[in-house]
């Protein structure tokens, strides 16, 4: 599980590569650019007048990324993600997994596709930025069955809170039908999401389960 896991963070496919035919990592750029994600992050935290001039850019340069997942990155549809609060090292590896196929969405692999690099980086501290909050409230048996296989099944990586360091993405609040999804997509056989982790992970999950845990983790805060 460890040897996995190093691998997966960093955008290794090589665990499943054959002597016969070898598979070359991306390694340089994916490290490359997240190094340049941390710098500019650690601008913006240290210079109010850069952060406010990155906010200004690139509320008109998301103009597009609004119409789905929403203008203060709340999403009003279960297929799109919200992005508010999202940690911004998981934003940025997303978008270079549509960018390089690892991951598969046809909307998101053709945006992104003509995204430069500084702008993919940019996106990513902006909708971090932005607060997240819940996506459902309430009280159920349901939801707190759901708590109790987040805990003892996901909490490991994905945080008690559901925030999740680094690569790990932030849960909590999530659209209930986005986790969902998300659950079923990794099960798949053909999965878009064919390098990931959570394939394995989701494979073991019940019917019951993934509904569960999908009313339990959009509550979260
Ligand atoms: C036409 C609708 C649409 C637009 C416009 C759009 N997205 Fe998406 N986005 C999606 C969908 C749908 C998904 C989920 C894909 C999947 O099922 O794997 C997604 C997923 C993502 C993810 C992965 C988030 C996660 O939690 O894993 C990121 C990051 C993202 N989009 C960023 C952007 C950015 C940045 C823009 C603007 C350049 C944008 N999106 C524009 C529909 C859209
Ligand atoms: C071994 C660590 C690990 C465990 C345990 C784990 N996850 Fe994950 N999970 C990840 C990583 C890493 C990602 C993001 C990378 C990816 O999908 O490629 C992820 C992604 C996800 C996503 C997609 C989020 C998004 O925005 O698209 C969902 C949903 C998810 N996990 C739910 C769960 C649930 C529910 C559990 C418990 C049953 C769980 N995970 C257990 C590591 C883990």
């Amino acid at each position: 599980m460890f040897i996995a896991l190093v691998c997966y963070l960093f955008g290794v496919i090589a665990c499943v590569a054959t002597p016969t035919k070898q598979y070359i990592p991306k390694i340089t750029p994916d490290l490359a650019l997240q190094k340049k994600l941390e710098e500019q992050l650690a601008l913006v935290a240290s210079d109010e007048a850069v952060r406010q001039q990155l906010n200004q850019a690139m509320k008109f340069r998301t103009l597009l990324c609004q119409r789905c997942h929403g203008v203060d990155g709340h999403s009003r549809n279960g297929r799109c993600p919200n992005l508010a609060g999202q940690n911004p090292t998981y934003l940025l590896q997303q978008l270079q997994h549509f960018s390089d196929g690892q991951r598969q969405d046809f909307q998101m692999q053709s945006m992104v596709r003509k995204m430069a690099d500084a702008d993919k980086v940019a996106v990513a501290i902006y909708f971090s930025s932005m607060p997240p909050r819940p996506s459902t409230v309430g009280k159920s048996d349901q939801i707190t069955k759901g708590k109790s296989v987040f805990h003892t099944r996901c909490a490991q990586c994905h945080g008690a809170q559901g925030q999740g360091p680094y690569t790990y993405p932030l849960l909590a609040g999530q659209l209930p039908e986005y986790i969902s999804m998300a659950l079923h997509e990794f099960r798949k056989l053909n999965s878009r999401r064919r390098t990931s982790i959570m394939r394995e992970i989701a494979s073991t999950l019940s019917e019951a389960d993934i509904k569960v845990l999908a009313a339990y983790i959009s509550t979260m805060e």
